[in-house]
């Protein structure tokens, strides 16, 4: 019995000498950040007698990291055949992404100062936090670079998604980036690149990581003018200037050689003027200051008017022939209708343009007219009167002071009478012959002319 045990025990020695070269077994299970997990390492050889001292020792990156804080260790002897024992040491500890890429070392020390250690690496398998790095803030047209890392083992895959703004669904276009870099670039950026982008980053095919990010793209579209710019007079003027852009512009109203500000806004600014005069038709500027780029946009408020028909718009008939002056300021010009002639098929119209101010004047052979109305319209209104109608004698008025419209009036009343007898003429021709000409009438030409005081225009014969 002695003998065995012995023997025994001399069989442990000589297996621990020789074991110089025999290492102790350390089993390492996989391990995961925040999972406690037991590491094992059996002494070689089997023994009897006195245990081996077994120990840990742990050696950080950090050069005064020496141990695994929160460590225990447990010894277990386990008896194999009789006699013959296999001694283990269990470490548990709680690994964390700090462990990783460290070693642990187990030494297995028998009597008489015999030692034996074996070192391993600890690989544990963690994630950390998403980081996104790159400017969020962006100019329209400039390039936007976003990289999103995470540091893990084993090497996360990661990719980029833009949230569609309408749901929180991740939108259908998934950036297909380089899954291993995490950098996400979109060149030429437009404003509606602007929203929330995910990253994820996908460990071990099950672990999901996220972070979001908003991005912001600086832009401004060109000032768009809205409200009529052809007003009437006494009416209101209203125009809205906006300017689509971000972050918002300040819009200001100006008009045109005039630096006073009219009316401002955070990205719009409706200008409004309430009772329209003549002084306020022009140029208007609007403004959009926008970071330090400045947008204009110009427009010319026009201003429709027509006065009354004036007085001095008169009729004077002298012998057969009434002539009828009608007289109107406006913006357009006004166009005159003379009602009158609708019974006429000789006349003549002779138009004269000073300024706004339009002056028709009708000559025509009296049928006994009683009141003549004259109609003068322009895009604002109409405006029409009655004239009065006065008799003149034939050669006492005709004074050298009246100037040249009693010798035009003399002169066309004498050409409508020469054409009348000429008329009867013809349709004494005309009556010896089969049929009548119909078309066989005089007109007089209608002008109007833009500077020019008055314009006689000679009849002519179609
Ligand atoms: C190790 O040193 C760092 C600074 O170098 C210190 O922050 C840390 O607390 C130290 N750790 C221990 C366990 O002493
Ligand atoms: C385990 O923790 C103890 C202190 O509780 C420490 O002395 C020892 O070095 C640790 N072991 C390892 C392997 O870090
Ligand atoms: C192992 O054997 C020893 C005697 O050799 C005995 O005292 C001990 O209880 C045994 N242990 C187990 C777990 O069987
Ligand atoms: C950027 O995008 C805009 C609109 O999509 C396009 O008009 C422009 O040509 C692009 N510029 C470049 C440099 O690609
Ligand atoms: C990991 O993902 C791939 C593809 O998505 C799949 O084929 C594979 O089965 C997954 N592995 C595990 C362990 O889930
Ligand atoms: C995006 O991130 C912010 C803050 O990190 C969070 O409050 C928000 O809920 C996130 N949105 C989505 C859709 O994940
Ligand atoms: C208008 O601008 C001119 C120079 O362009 C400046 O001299 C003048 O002081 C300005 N007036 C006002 C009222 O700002
Ligand atoms: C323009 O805006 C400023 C404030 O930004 C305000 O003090 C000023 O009165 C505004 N001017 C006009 C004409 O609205
Ligand atoms: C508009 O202005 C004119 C001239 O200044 C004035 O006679 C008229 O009463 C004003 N009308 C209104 C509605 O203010
Ligand atoms: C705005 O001005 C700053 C400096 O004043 C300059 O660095 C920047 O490029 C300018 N931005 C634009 C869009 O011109
Ligand atoms: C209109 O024109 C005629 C000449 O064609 C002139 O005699 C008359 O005085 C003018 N009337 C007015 C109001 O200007
Ligand atoms: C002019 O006289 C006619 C007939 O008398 C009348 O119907 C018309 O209303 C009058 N027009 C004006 C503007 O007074």
């Amino acid at each position: 019995m002695f003998l065995l045990l012995w023997t025994a025990v001399l069989l442990c020695e000589i297996s621990a000498d020789t074991g110089l070269s025999q290492k102790p077994t350390v089993v390492i299970p996989p391990l995961t950040a925040g999972q406690q997990s037991t590491l094992t390492c059996t002494a070689p050889g089997l023994c009897s007698g006195s245990a081996p001292d077994i120990t840990w020792s742990w050696r950080g990156k950090r050069n005064n990291d020496s141990y695994i804080t929160g460590n225990t260790t447990e010894f277990k002897t386990e008896n194999v055949t009789a006699g013959t024992q296999r001694h283990t040491s269990a470490l548990t500890f709680n690994p964390l992404a700090e462990h990783h890429s460290t070693s642990v070392t187990c030494k297995v020390s028998f009597r008489g100062d015999i030692t034996t250690e074996e070192t391993q690496t600890v690989n544990v398998s963690y994630v950390k936090e998403v980081q996104i790095t790159g400017s969020r803030k962006v100019t329209e047209g400039e390039t936007l670079s976003l990289n999103c890392s995470v540091e893990s083992f084993p090497p996360s895959l990661i990719t980029w998604a833009k949230m569609s703004e309408s749901d929180l669904q991740e939108d259908t276009d998934t950036f297909t980036q380089d899954q291993r870099t995490g950098a996400l670039s979109i060149y030429n950026v437009t404003a509606e690149d602007s929203g929330q982008y995910v990253c994820t980053a996908t460990h071990l095919n099950k672990t999901h990581k996220m972070r979001n990010v908003t991005v912001t793209v600086i832009y401004i579209r060109k000032p768009q003018i809205s409200g009529s710019t052809a007003v009437n007079e006494g009416d209101v003027l209203s125009l809205t200037c906006s300017a689509e852009s971000f972050p918002p512009s300040v819009i200001t109203w100006t008009k045109l050689s005039s630096n006073t500000t009219l009316n401002n806004g955070t990205g719009s600014a409706t200008l409004v003027i309430p009772n329209v005069t003549a002084e306020h038709s022009g140029q208007y500027i609007c403004t959009a200051n926008h970071l330090n780029t400045t947008l204009t946009e110009r427009v010319t408020v026009t201003l429709t008017w027509i006065t009354e028909i004036q007085t001095g718009s008169v009729c004077e008939l002298q012998s057969d022939v009434l002539t009828c002056w009608c007289v109107s300021e406006g913006f357009p010009l006004p166009t005159f209708k003379w009602p009158l002639l609708e019974d006429h098929t000789q006349y003549s119209v002779v138009t004269s343009v000073s300024k706004q101010t339009v002056n028709s004047t009708v000559t025509v052979r009296n049928h006994g007219n009683t009141a003549v109305e004259c109609v003068a319209s322009n895009e604002n209104r109409e405006v029409k009167a009655n004239l009065t109608i006065q008799t003149k004698l034939p050669e006492a008025d005709a004074g050298p002071q009246r100037g040249v419209l009693p010798w035009i009036v003399a002169g066309v009343s004498l050409t409508v009478n020469v054409l009348c007898i000429i008329c009867i003429w013809s349709l004494w021709n005309t009556r010896k012959k089969v049929k009548p000409n119909q078309e066989d009438r005089v007109y007089m030409s209608i002008q109007k002319a833009e500077t020019s005081e008055y314009e006689v225009i000679t009849p002519y014969q179609t």
